[in-house]
């Protein structure tokens, strides 16, 4: 079961790198909301929900940091939805909301390894 809930934080972290590594080459870049920033979104949160059940561990979840994860996430997921359609309509979307995406999935990282 432990080995399980590793297999899963795994694959957690494999959709933090998808949604934050294709931010990046968009901020060095054309600075575009991409289709797979949302594939990267929709698998951390995936994972990140089955691990939010108290299954594979002994210690107690932290469900105030839990929660708060997932209100960033809800955030992000709007903002990419909302640049989605901007882009679509206006060929651009806002450098406020761009950057916002990358800074928020930063928080969220930095809330899941700092937050003890
Ligand atoms: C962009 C969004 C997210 C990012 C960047 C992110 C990042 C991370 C990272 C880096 C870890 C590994 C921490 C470690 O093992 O030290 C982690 C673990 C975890 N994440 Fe997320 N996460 C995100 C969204 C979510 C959401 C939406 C939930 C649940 C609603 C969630 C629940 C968890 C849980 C339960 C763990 C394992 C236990 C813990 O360390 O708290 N995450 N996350």
């Amino acid at each position: 079961m432990e080995i399980l809930r590793h297999a899963v934080v795994l694959v957690h972290l494999v959709g933090f790198a998808v949604l934050f590594g294709s931010w990046v080459v968009e901020a060095v870049g054309a600075r575009r909301i991409t289709p797979i920033m949302t594939w990267g979104m929709l698998i951390a949160a995936v994972a990140g929900l089955a691990l939010s059940a108290p299954w594979g561990i002994t210690e107690e979840l932290n469900y105030a940091k839990i929660g708060t994860k997932l209100v960033i996430l809800l955030i992000i997921g709007a903002l990419l939805g909302i640049g989605t359609a901007r882009q679509r309509k206006s060929g651009s979307v806002a450098p406020a909301l761009f950057w916002l995406v990358g800074i928020l999935t930063f928080v969220n990282a930095a809330l899941a390894v700092l937050w003890r």
